[in-house]
């Protein structure tokens, strides 16, 4: 089970965030440690160098088994990296927004940067927030605050219609097609699962893989996506 502490900077030290963290974990979650622990965005007052040292120190002090980060660009990261490989621990994560509607960091190279180094890359809104699975229609758009791949939906009748075509030739569901795609491209979904159903899904997206013909349809209704200045970076 991947467990996350969101690490949120204010004007701390390196040491006040291990603690923070420390506080947090024991007090808020009732856990000893966590399996991975991120700092979920790239804009922190502290340095990259500063930030690493309190990511060791959560390490050394048990309180997390592995460390990671989130939103990073593929130069963050790679200075994160460094900056970790010099207190021994591998960065093991960068988790990033990536889907059939963003697909910034495979085609600007971050994907490929994370298997290179041996970094997992985690994608989130695997699913664009539902926009994938065919719950939602240009008659019953999604919710305001689901901001992820957020699209007109009109906009996105072509995509759902080859996602739907390939999940019936298959026998699957749309959603496992939506993360057959995302583990093909080499990204580690993290899906948001709220009932039995969505767990069929992701365990319907496992076993099999998109043919290239398949993904070579779904890449031409899919949608880059973009970076913003404030958070998403990678
Ligand atoms: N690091 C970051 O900056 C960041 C940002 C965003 C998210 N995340 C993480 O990524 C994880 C997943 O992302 P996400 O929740 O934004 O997006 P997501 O996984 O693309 O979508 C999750 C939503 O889709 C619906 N859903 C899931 N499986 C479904 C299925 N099989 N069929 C139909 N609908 C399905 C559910 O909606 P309903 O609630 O409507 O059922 C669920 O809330 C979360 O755990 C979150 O913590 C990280």
């Amino acid at each position: 089970m991947v467990r996350r502490a969101r690490q949120r900077y204010k004007s701390v030290t390196a040491l006040q965030v291990t603690r923070k963290a420390s506080a947090r974990l024991t007090k808020n979650m009732g856990l000893k440690y966590v399996d991975v622990y991120l700092v979920d965005g790239p804009i922190h007052p502290a340095s990259t160098s500063q930030a690493a040292k309190g990511m060791a120190e959560c390490v050394s002090l048990g309180l997390t088994k592995t460390v990671g980060v989130a939103n990073y660009s593929l130069d963050d990261m790679i200075q994160m990296s460094d900056e970790l490989a010099k207190f021994g621990i591998p960065l093991a994560t960068n988790q990033c927004e990536f889907s059939v509607l963003r697909r910034w960091p495979e085609l600007h190279g971050l994907i490929k940067a994370c298997r290179d180094r041996g970094i997992i890359f985690q994608s989130y809104s695997s699913l664009a927030q539902a926009r994938l699975t065919g719950k939602y229609t240009p008659e019953n758009p999604p919710p305001n605050n689901y901001r992820f791949g957020s699209y007109d939906m009109r906009d996105l009748v072509p995509t759902q219609d080859v996602l739907k075509e390939i999940a019936l030739e298959r026998g699957v569901s749309q959603a496992s097609v939506a993360i057959n795609y995302n583990l093909l491209k080499g990204a580690t979904p993290t899906v948001g699962i709220r009932d039995p159903k969505h767990a069929e899904d992701l365990v319907g997206a496992l076993g099999w893989r998109l043919t290239l013909r398949e993904v070579e349809r779904i890449d031409a209704v899919s949608m880059e996506g973009k970076t913003t200045v404030l958070w998403q970076h990678g």
